[in-house]
């Protein structure tokens, strides 16, 4: 067995060749590579600290990351250096990294279970990311749908350079720490497999390093929309503020909010492919309710839409009370969320510090100190 700096052990394969580091002359010849620790599978995923936290953040992704913590080892990123891929006012890029971090918290990330940090904090991202753009194409990169969409109306030549390798980036985040499970949106999927492609390259180039994360996207229905245009997800960067339930709207607003959805013609409360916009009030209420969806429509059947829409503000400002109230509390004590980042990267980096060393290693990066 091998120490780790995690504390745990790596598995111990007897009568395996270790992978090809020796004949490499590799200057780390403890790390095993892609070997895969025996504990709990490892999750990491990542969120931009730009634009208000909304219910499709919640429901979409921090959910599912809060959950998870019971079943895996998580390691979740606030992504500051993704962020400035595109233009950010510097002031308020610091001002949403510490609110993010702190819904993160309000919301149930625990950092005693799960290392919760800040992107930036831990440099070994950035310096791994310039190791993989080594490795990624050109090709590959200008397949991307997201960048391809951000630079949709003819603006790629003054678009950032950052924005173009943006991918490479993500795959250092989750290559660094051996990740195993990457919880996204759908709209990720090719990032994550971008990321599996890299590492099985440089793998085959290098020798075995990194191990190959999975994409675990959760099933539809999932996908909140818009309330006031329910053929558009529900987004941060949304021109419809009235349509976007931000996770901190005050509880009038939330009220209204629900009050002015729009609706679909007719009066029944039932979710079906041609009534969108009840049908994501109803996946909301459900949600936050735990009733399911058919004994929804069961207790609104001839009730119209304003008794339901009344109710599912009611509901939601009381499922969103303890969580503000958590939010609120800990926003008073700004030193302890800087605390606890500090916590979350300095266990982060014990991570991404070993799995640097080896990528420098394999690539054959002379260590400082060595002639
Ligand atoms: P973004 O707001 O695009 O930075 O996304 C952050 C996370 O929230 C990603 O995992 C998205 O898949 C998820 N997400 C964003 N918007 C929605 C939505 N309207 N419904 C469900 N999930 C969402
Ligand atoms: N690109 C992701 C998004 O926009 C955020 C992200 C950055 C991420 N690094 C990651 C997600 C690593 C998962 C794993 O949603």
């Amino acid at each position: 067995m091998l120490a780790t700096d995690s504390g745990k052990a790596r598995i111990e394969r007897p009568g395996e060749p270790p992978p090809d580091l020796a004949g490499r002359a590799g200057i780390v010849p403890d790390l095993m590579g892609s070997e895969r620790d025996p504990g709990p599978p490892r999750v990491l995923s990542g969120i931009q600290p730009s634009g208000d936290f909304h219910l499709g953040n919640y429901i979409g992704a921090v959910r599912h990351w809060v959950a998870d913590q019971d079943r895996n080892d998580c390691f979740y990123l606030i992504v500051d250096l993704h962020a400035i891929t595109l233009p950010q006012n510097p002031q308020e890029l610091r001002a949403r990294t510490v609110e993010l971090a702190t819904i993160l918290l309000a919301a149930g990330i625990d950092p005693e279970r799960s290392t919760l940090f800040v992107q930036s904090h831990v440099h070994e991202h950035a310096e791994l990311a310039w190791v993989l753009q080594c490795v990624a194409t050109l090709g590959e990169l200008r397949r991307m749908t997201q960048f391809k969409e951000k630079t949709a109306k003819g603006q790629e030549s003054s678009s950032s350079a950052g924005l173009f390798t943006y991918p490479v980036l993500q795959a250092a985040d989750i290559l660094l720490y051996r990740t195993d499970k990457v919880p996204v949106g759908e709209d990720q999927r090719q990032h994550v497999e971008l990321t599996r492609d890299i590492a099985q390259r440089f793998n085959r180039r290098f020798g075995d390093t990194f191990v190959l994360p999975e994409a675990t996207v959760p099933p539809v229905g999932a996908k909140i929309m818009d309330l006031q245009n329910p053929g558009a997800k529900m987004s941060k960067s949304s021109e419809s503020p009235q349509g976007t339930i931000a996770i901190l709207d005050p509880p009038e607003d939330l009220a209204r909010k629900v009050r002015t959805a729009v609706t679909d013609s007719g009066r029944e409360v039932i979710a079906r492919e041609d009534k969108p916009a009840i049908t994501n009030l109803l996946t909301i209420h459900s949600i936050i309710s735990g009733q399911p969806v058919d004994a929804l429509e069961e207790r609104y059947a001839g009730s119209g839409y304003a008794q339901f829409k009344s109710d599912l503000a009611d509901e939601l400002v009381a499922f969103l009370e303890p969580f503000q109230r958590r939010y609120h509390d800990l926003r008073d004590d700004p030193g302890e969320i800087a605390r606890l980042l500090g916590i979350g990267a300095e266990k982060a980096r014990a991570v991404a510090s070993e799995m640097l060393a080896l990528a420098y290693d394999r690539v054959g990066l002379l260590p400082m100190g060595k002639a």
